[in-house]
């Protein structure tokens, strides 16, 4: 297709009509629609055949039917791309995306989106409004679940691979789907964790942890972009100059910019704009090509144009860039993108999705103790299954999609599965937030049992958008719970199903086990039980620090030392130190912690050289051996720049990487360190590597194992 062609034959009216999207519901044929949602937004059926694209529709019938309807109407024949909120999975629903960031396997998170990728194009999706990266550091934000959590290396690393997996061989083949990568920027810098508030940040913040992830997702060629919905250093993300010069000018990105959910629509309530029409011109002179869900480009750009305060050559900029798009995806040969009901359904749920996503469930999860009680034996007499999360269906989590609670795999029937009904005793014990009327059940059910598996957690709708909490410790009466059962029977494994970290350290107290399993999707309840009993090795590693109270929010592991640092090795306060004098700073588990059934010691680690000239290299050989059964360790090569210009992290994740070992097995792992990897941000706004003396550390946060030192000359 000539786009450039198509755009000389459309009318203004036409033209405008291609940078908006609306939700399906304007596009049924009921009145209520021309009464209804299309009224209230001042659209007239006019308006609607103009429309460029669509969101949040049922599924391929209903794609098709307005495609058909559309092209029917539009004299142009531009079909209508049609995006969806696709976070991880479509149909079968695997974990939270904060969870497969502590995968620390970039290939399983590419083989999970590939997955949603086939689901959800056979479902008429065509562009996913994922993966979000927003850098996050405060357990309170409700959509850190969506996010890879507080290392922007991993994020972006995962970020991409999620793209790889959206786009397949192309965009436009019929299981592929395009990626909008989002919310751009310092979304998840909310101040007090809580959602849509201001971020307030330094620039060099913004490069240093925002950014990164945002480019290593349009370096992996993530098709569009979406500003967050929160004002930035006072300015709302769609409108935000040193965005749009970073974006536009810095990366030169030319794709399509999609505001989020009525953004341009609230720009009135942020208070930068008097009115919608004001706020149209700002959005669209910061090149917001596209408005979802608001009618202000409908409403006011074509006075804008007549008074000269957008141009045609703007209004063609982001119409040529929408038709772009449409021609990438293939869609002016094959407007429904090879959607087909009868490949969905047969795809749905389907053995080999359920399976990889029951592997992911597994490597996300992370052993955060283990003093010996597991991996259980599966000749056990009998086990009890008990908590609000023992047989809860609401283990996928927010945003899941098209999943369903009812076809997600409970952890008392994975048990069940694994070791007969007849040898798993179930009591509920308390509701997750509310009463606890089965204590006494539940204590007799510990009694009676071998070993139990105590399983608690906060409810799905506790996080995700808008789902902030002030108090991120176990809801309701759990931990009571949690001290019943462990004192009745001290073989108690607890499984902690939430999308932040939550504050446990009375849980850390007592519990002999603790494995996180966040929200692990539909086949979560397979992967406890595989887990506990050893039929699946624990290989996650955190990528969220976790707090041992809200009142360390935030806390992150890149930290600087500070003039006056805490002790890093033990919790008592110290006067004039930089800690508290009612908590430990370090947090209760790591970034980077995870705990495993084998024993890898960690032998010897050795530099090519240790000195560093400008465009060389370090070659970095680290040697482990495993004492114990076969399994996967994420090996992890942090730096500290020891003396620079500015402020430097205690500990800086710069490589990684996931190796299996034999049971017995010893691998030599290499990294290749640059001076790259050791750059920063100056004060002036430039990225640089300083010379001077660093520091190498194997381990992870907080709890190396391996030091050496070199030199950058
Ligand atoms: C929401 C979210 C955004 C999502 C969009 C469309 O409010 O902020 O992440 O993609 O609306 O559903």
């Amino acid at each position: 297709m000539d786009v450039n062609a198509l755009l000389k034959k459309m009318t203004l009216r036409q033209k405008i009509g291609q940078l908006t999207q609306y939700n399906a519901a304007l596009f049924t044929d009921s009145e209520a629609a021309v009464t209804g949602p299309a009224k209230k937004l001042g659209l007239s059926p006019e308006d609607l055949k103009t429309v460029g694209s669509v969101l949040n529709f049922s599924g391929p019938a209903e794609m098709k039917r307005i495609q058909d309807e559309h092209l029917a109407a539009d004299p142009c024949g531009i079909p209508m791309v049609f995006m969806m909120d696709v976070i991880h999975g479509y149909r079968t629903v695997y974990p939270i995306p904060l969870a497969m960031a502590c995968s620390f396997d970039p290939e399983l998170v590419r083989e999970c989106a590939r997955m949603a990728a086939r689901e959800a194009s056979a479902s008429g999706v065509q562009v996913d409004f994922a993966p979000m990266v927003d850098y996050v550091k405060d357990a309170r934000w409700g959509r850190i679940m969506e996010s890879s959590g507080e290392e922007p290396l991993l994020a972006g690393i995962m970020g991409a691979a999620q793209v790889s997996g959206y786009r397949g061989e192309g965009i436009d083949r019929p299981d592929s789907m395009a990626a909008c990568v989002k919310h751009f920027a310092a979304y998840g810098l909310a101040e007090a964790g809580r959602d849509y508030n201001q971020s307030d940040c330094s620039e060099r913040e913004l490069r240093e942890h925002c950014l990164p992830a945002y480019k290593a997702c349009l370096d992996a060629r993530a098709k569009l972009v979406m500003p967050s919905f929160q004002s930035m250093n006072g300015v709302p993300s769609t409108v935000n100059p040193l965005l749009h010069r970073v974006l536009r000018e810095e990366w030169g990105y030319d794709g399509v910019v999609i505001s989020d959910y009525n953004a341009i629509g609230e720009l009135k309530k942020h208070g930068v704009a008097e009115d919608e029409k004001q706020a149209a011109q700002l959005a669209f002179g910061h090149e917001c090509d596209v408005e979802m869900c608001s009618a202000a480009y409908f409403h006011s750009l074509e006075e804008l144009l007549a008074e000269g305060k957008v141009t045609e050559e703007q209004i063609d900029r982001a119409v040529l860039r929408v038709l772009r798009l449409k021609e990438e995806l293939g869609l002016f040969e094959d407007p429904y993108h090879g959607a087909d009901e009868e490949r969905a359904q047969s795809l749905y749920l389907c053995g080999e999705h359920r399976a990889l996503a029951r592997r992911a469930a597994e490597e996300a999860a992370v052993l955060l103790k283990n003093d010996g009680l597991l991996p259980f034996d599966e000749g056990i007499k009998k086990i009890a299954v008990i908590g609000p999360f023992a047989d809860e269906h609401g283990i996928n989590g927010s945003w899941s999609c098209r999943g369903r609670d009812e076809d997600t795999v409970t952890v008392r029937q994975g048990l069940s599965r694994l070791l007969g009904e007849d040898r798993v005793i179930y009591a509920p014990g308390c509701e997750a937030a509310g009463g606890c009327e089965g204590l006494d059940k539940a204590e007799a059910a510990a009694k009676a049992a071998e070993a139990a598996v105590l399983c608690l957690g906060e409810p799905q709708g506790y996080s995700g958008e808008g789902n902030c909490r002030t108090d991120i410790r176990l809801p309701g009466m759990q931990s009571e719970l949690a001290r019943r059962v462990i004192a009745a029977n001290p073989n108690t494994a607890v499984l902690i199903f939430s999308g932040r970290p939550l504050a446990i350290p009375e849980i850390d107290e007592i519990a002999p086990a603790i494995m996180q399993l966040w929200f692990p999707g539909t086949e979560g309840g397979n992967a406890a039980a595989d887990l506990l009993f050893g039929r699946a090795n624990p290989s996650g590693r955190l990528a969220m620090s976790f707090p041992r109270s809200v009142g360390q929010c935030p806390v992150y592991y890149d930290h600087t030392s500070t003039g006056r640092p805490h002790f890093t090795d033990r919790a008592e306060h110290r006067g004039y130190a930089s800690d508290y004098i009612d908590c430990a700073v370090l947090p209760l588990y790591s970034f980077g912690h995870g705990l495993s059934y084998s024993e890898f010691i960690y032998e010897e680690m050795t530099l090519s050289s240790h000195e560093l000239k400008s465009g060389g290299a370090i070659e970095v050989n680290v040697r482990i051996r495993n004492n114990g059964r076969a399994g996967s360790e994420v090996v992890q090569l942090y730096m500290r720049d020891i003396a620079a210009s500015c402020t430097r992290p205690v500990q800086k994740l710069i490589a990684f990487e996931k190796v299996h070992f034999e049971a017995g097995g010893e691998r030599t792992v290499t990294f290749r360190v640059t001076e790259e990897m050791l750059g920063f941000w100056n004060f002036d706004m430039q990225f640089v590597t300083e010379k001077g003396d660093f520091e190498l550390m194997i381990g992870y946060a907080d709890h190396f194992v391996l030091r050496d030192r070199f030199r950058y000359v």
